[in-house]
């Protein structure tokens, strides 16, 4: 029998669309100063960049906090649990229309794939872009901070241009996965209202498993 659950809290959610909102912004502004096309124009698109930039470090600061007092950094410890069959259902058994092999509950709201996936997004490209954004925002003052012998802004703009075209990589895949649900909304439905439906089964071995972590 279906089970409604809640897998997404209020701030999740909140985080979740504004870190997309702010992402796909910082991304149309950051290439239009890569010149890659006009829109806003350059002194208005840095602008938009530098300020959106300071949104979003507010929000994964606020984001890591949420993460380490609530205890939900565990959902992104890896596993090997399960991790060949999802992988093997996103490359094969998905067009042969079978059932996902890993049922998500709230104790366990990420596949193997997610967790490697965000875990890659969280420790490698969000610093690759925070880091060398501010180092980039702050280039006038490398010489006063003793900065200007260790940093080199060839490199500070090419390692932040890779950070841009991995994220914007990123976030293709992440939609593209979003739609492969029991429906083509199902997950989108669920980061809206935070609640999911999973099998009744499903939610009682994972909070049998839940305890059972907990008594240790
Ligand atoms: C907190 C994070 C970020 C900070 C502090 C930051 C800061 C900056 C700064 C200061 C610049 C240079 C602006 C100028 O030329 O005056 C820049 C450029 C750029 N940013 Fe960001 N940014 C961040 C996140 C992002 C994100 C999330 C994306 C893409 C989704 C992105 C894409 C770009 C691109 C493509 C450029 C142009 C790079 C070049 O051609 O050299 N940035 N960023």
């Amino acid at each position: 029998m279906l089970h409604k659950v809640r897998i997404y809290s209020r701030f999740e959610r909140l985080w979740h669309w504004s870190q997309a909102a702010l992402i796909i912004s910082m991304g149309a502004t950051g290439f239009e100063i890569h010149g890659t096309y006009y829109l806003l124009g350059f002194e208005r698109a840095v602008e938009f960049h530098t300020t959106a930039a300071w949104g979003l470090i507010g929000l994964w600061a606020f984001a890591i906090f949420w993460h380490l007092t609530t205890g939900q950094w565990q959902h992104y410890i890896p596993t090997r649990e399960k991790l060949l069959a999802v992988t093997r259902f996103y490359a094969i058994d998905l067009f042969r229309g079978e059932l996902h092999p890993y049922e998500r509950t709230d104790h366990r709201k990420l596949n193997p794939l997610q967790r490697l996936a965000y875990l890659f997004f969280k420790l490698v490209m969000a610093p690759m872009l925070w880091i060398t954004g501010l180092c980039y925002m702050f280039f006038n003052n490398w010489e006063t901070w003793m900065l200007a012998p260790y940093l080199d802004l060839g490199t500070v703009a090419t390692i932040h241009l890779a950070g841009a075209f991995l994220i914007t990589g990123f976030l293709v895949i992440h939609v593209y996965m979003t739609t492969l649900g029991h429906s083509v909304f199902e997950h989108i439905r669920s980061m809206i209202t935070g609640w999911e439906m999973v099998e009744e089964d499903k939610v009682v071995q994972a909070t049998v498993q839940q305890a059972k972590l907990t008594e240790k």
